[in-house]
C-alpha cells in the first residue's frame, strides 16, 4: 500500500532514499517524505503528490547531509492527502521520527490515553500516535521503546524509526506488512520490496512478524518484540536492476505485457516434460500425496487473481477432475467457511502481500486445510505462510494493472492441474498433448503482440464511448472479467464484465446505438452459443470487437473489429485471449493521457483490508 524505505551506512542518505522511493512508488503514490539524521541534526521534508515534487523541494536544502534517514511513499488510509499526514510523523516529546506502512487498528484509544498524558497531535494519522506511543515510552534506548510500543498495538506494520538521541541507530519492524533488510558492506539498505534494495547489494533477508531489528554502521541485532533472539536467514536476491528499469517502453505496464513471452518461458523452464508427459513442480513434491487425495480445493485471491484463480477452477475441474470452487478472500474470510476434511485452499497473489488474501490463509488454515500458494514475489508473506506452492517466476511486476502475473499465474494453475491429473485420471498422451501446447504459447503470444498497432488503431476508434460490456463464456468468462478489469483500472471508462449469456437476464438493457461490446469468440465448445450473443447485441446497434481465432470466416460476418488470437486447445486459450484485452485497455489509457502505471486511487500492493 504504501512503500518505506530506510538507510544507515557510509554514504549520503538523501539521494539513496529518493532513488528508492521511486522504485517504490508504485505501492502508493499520493503523498512523500524523507527524514534525514546527520551532524546538523534531523530534517524533515514532504510533499502531496509524487516523489519527483519531494525531490523539487529538497533541491533548495542544504542541510539533509546525514548518512542515516527514512522516507514514504503513502497511499492515504487514515487521513486525507494532505502535506499534515505525510510521513515521516516525529513525536512530541523524544526526538522519534518514523515511517509506517500498514493500519494500527487501536490508534484511536491509544491516541486517548496519550492525549490524558498531554501529549499533542499535528495529524489524523494511526503512525503520528505510534510515534508518540514510542516517545512516551522512551528511556534512552529506542529499540526497547519500539518494541514495548509494538506490545501494545493491533494491526499491521512495517515501520522505521529513528531518534535524534541516537544519531547511529536504525531499528525496523514488521507484522503483517512487508519488510527486507539488504545486507551491504558497512551499510543496510532496509525497503518494502527489493526494487529499493538490488542497486545497493543483492544480499538480504525478510523480516518475518513479531521481528525488530536494530542496525548500526557496524552491527545488526534482529530479535522478538518480546525479545527472543532471531538469527535472519540472508538470501540472494535474483532481481537485477534491469529488470525494474522501464528500459525503450513508455510505461511498464507496456514492457510487462510485451515481456510476457519472455516470462512464460521462465515460468515453464524446467517444469514441463513434454516426452514423458509430466510436470515437475518442485514446491508440491512434499505435498504431492495429500494434493493427490483431495477432496475439494478453494482457490482464493483478489482482483485479476481471482480471474485467474477462476480459470483455475474450470482447468481443476475440467484436468485434475477435483471439485473446486473460488471465492474471494475477503469474503471467504468473514463467512466462517465450511472446511472439511481434504480441503485444500490455495491462495493466488502477485505480491503475495495482500491483506485480503493472507487473513483468509489465516483462515483456512486455522480450520485445518492445507495451504497452498501460486505467488510471484519470492520470500513475500504468502510464500512463507503456506505449505506448499508454486512461483511464477514472471520477474518483478510494477505497473499497478497486473497483465505478466495473470498469465504467470494461469500458466502455474495450468500446470498444477496436470501435474494432478496427470497422478489422477489424465492418460500420458493427454498430457503429452496439452504440455506441447502450453509450450507453444510464448510463441503464440508473441504473434498476437505482432498486431499491437491494429489493436491500438480499434481501440482509437471507441475512446470516446464511457461505457463498455465484456462478455465470453466457459473458460473465457473470467476473461470477459479481466479485460473489463484492465479497462476501467487504468482507462477511467466504466467496464463491466459478465458471462454472455448473463446479458439477457438484464445487461442487455444498456445496449444503445454504437455501444462498444467486446466478445471473447475464439472457437470451442460454446463458439456457437457465442455467435447468438453477438447477434442480440447487434440487433440493438450494439459495436461488436471480437477476440477471434485467425483463420474463423464466420466472425467476420458479424463483428465491426476483429483482434486475432492463434488457434490452441481450449483450456489454455485465455493465455492468448487476455492479450489484446491488456493492449486495448493500455492504448484507452494512453490514448486519454492517464498515467499508465500509477492510476488514480489505486496501489500495487493492497496490505490493508
Ligand atoms: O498482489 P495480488 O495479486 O494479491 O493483488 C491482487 C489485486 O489487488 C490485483 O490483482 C489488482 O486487482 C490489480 N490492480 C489488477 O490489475
Amino acid at each position: 500500500m504504501c512503500g518505506i524505505v530506510g538507510y544507515i551506512g557510509i554514504s549520503p542518505a538523501k539521494g539513496l532514499l529518493i532513488e528508492g522511493l521511486k522504485r517504490l512508488e508504485y505501492r502508493g503514490y499520493d503523498s512523500a517524505g524523507i527524514a534525514v539524521l546527520g551532524d546538523s541534526g534531523l530534517h524533515i521534508e514532504r510533499a502531496v503528490g509524487r516523489v519527483a515534487k519531494l525531490e523539487a523541494k529538497l533541491e533548495h536544502h542544504t542541510a539533509f547531509d546525514g548518512s542515516l534517514g527514512i522516507a514514504h511513499t503513502r497511499w492515504a488510509t487514515h487521513g486525507g492527502v494532505t502535506e499534515a499526514n505525510c510521513h515521516p510523523h516525529t513525536d512530541d516529546k523524544a526526538g522519534i521520527c518514523i515511517v509506517h506502512n500498514g493500519i494500527i487498528e487501536n490508534y484511536a484509544a491509544i491516541r486517548t490515553w496519550l492525549e490524558e498524558r498531554n501529549h499533542t497531535f499535528k495529524s489524523e494519522t494511526d503512525t503520528e500516535v505510534l510515534a508518540a506511543l514510542i516517545g512516551e515510552l522512551y528511556d534512552g534506548d529506542l529499540e526497547v521503546a519500539v518494541k514495548a510500543a509494538l506490545r501494545e498495538v493491533t494491526g499491521a506494520y512495517a515501520i522505521a524509526v529513528i531518534c535524534e538521541n541516537e544519531p547511529d541507530v536504525l531499528v525496523c519492524a514488521r507484522k503483517g506488512s512487508p519488510l527486507m533488510v539488504g545486507v551491504g558492506a558497512g551499510e543496510y539498505v532496509v525497503a518494502s520490496d527489493p526494487s529499493a534494495i538490488v542497486a545497493h547489494t543483492t544480499r538480504a533477508f525478510a523480516l518475518d512478524d513479531y521481528n525488530v531489528v536494530r542496525l548500526t554502521r557496524d552491527s545488526i541485532r534482529t530479535s522478538t518484540i518480546h525479545n527472543k533472539a532471531v538469527t535472519p536467514k540472508v538470501m540472494q536476491l535474483e532481481a537485477e536492476l534491469g529488470q525494474i528499469e522501464l528500459g525503450t517502453y513508455d510505461h511498464y505496464m507496456q514492457k510487462e505485457i510485451f515481456e510476457q513471452p519472455c516470462a512464460l518461458r521462465n515460468t515453464l523452464r524446467g517444469r514441463v516434460d513434454r516426452d514423458e508427459g509430466r510436470i515437475v513442480l518442485g514446491g508440491l513434491l512434499s505435498r504431492a500425496k495429500e494434493l493427490v487425495r483431495a477432496r475439494k480445493f478453494i482457490l482464493t485471491g483478489q482482483g485479476t487473481a481471482l480471474h485467474s484463480a477462476m480459470i483455475g477452477e474450470y482447468l481443476f475441474e475440467d484436468l485434475a477432475k477435483v471439485p473446486t470452487e473460488i471465492e474471494y478472500a475477503s469474503e471467504f474470510r468473514y463467512r466462517n467457511p465450511i472446511v472439511e476434511e481434504g480441503t485444500v485452499v490455495c491462495a493466488v497473489s502477485q505480491s503475495g502481500e495482500t491483506a485480503d488474501t493472507l487473513a483468509a490463509l489465516d483462515e483456512a488454515t486455522d480450520k485445518g486445510a492445507l495451504s497452498l500458494g501460486v505467488v510471484n514475489v519470492v520470500g513475500s508473506s504468502i510464500a512463507r505462510q503456506t505449505d506448499a506452492g508454486v512461483y511464477l517466476r514472471v520477474g518483478p511486476e510494477i505497473g499497478v494493472a497486473s497483465t505478466k502475473a495473470f498469465t504467470g499465474q494461469v500458466t502455474a494453475l495450468t500446470m498444477m492441474a496436470i501435474f494432478l491429473g496427470r497422478r489422477r485420471l489424465m492418460s500420458v498422451e493427454q498430457c503429452k498433448q496439452l504440455i506441447a501446447e502450453l509450450e507453444s504459447i510464448p510463441d503464440k503470444i508473441e504473434q498476437v503482440l505482432q498486431q499491437a498497432d491494429q489493436i491500438k488503431a480499434v481501440t482509437e476508434k471507441y475512446i470516446h464511448r464511457e461505457n463498455w460490456l465484456f462478455m465470453g463464456r466457459g473458460y473465457n468468462y473470467p476473461i470477459a472479467l479481466e479485460g473489463a478489469l484492465k479497462l476501467k483500472e487504468i482507462s477511467y471508462i466504466h467496464a463491466e464484465g459478465m458471462p454472455a449469456a448473463e446479458m439477457k437476464h438484464g445487461p442487455i438493457a444498456l445496449i444503445s446505438e454504437g455501444m462498444p461490446a467486446v466478445f471473447i469468440a475464439n472457437r470451442g465448445a460454446q463458439y456457437t452459443k457465442v455467435l447468438a450473443n453477438i447477434e442480440e447485441v447487434r440487433a440493438r446497434g450494439g459495436h461488436v470487437i471480437a477476440v477471434a481465432t485467425e483463420g474463423d470466416t464466420e466472425i467476420t460476418k458479424v463483428a465491426e473489429d476483429i483482434l486475432w488470437v492463434p488457434e490452441v486447445a481450449e483450456p489454455l486459450s485465455p493465455l492468448l485471449t487476455v492479450v489484446p484485452l491488456q493492449l486495448l485497455a493500455y492504448y484507452a489509457a494512453v490514448a486519454r493521457g492517464h498515467d499508465v502505471d500509477k492510476p488514480r486511487n489505486l496501489a500495487k500492493s493492497v496490505t490493508v483490508e
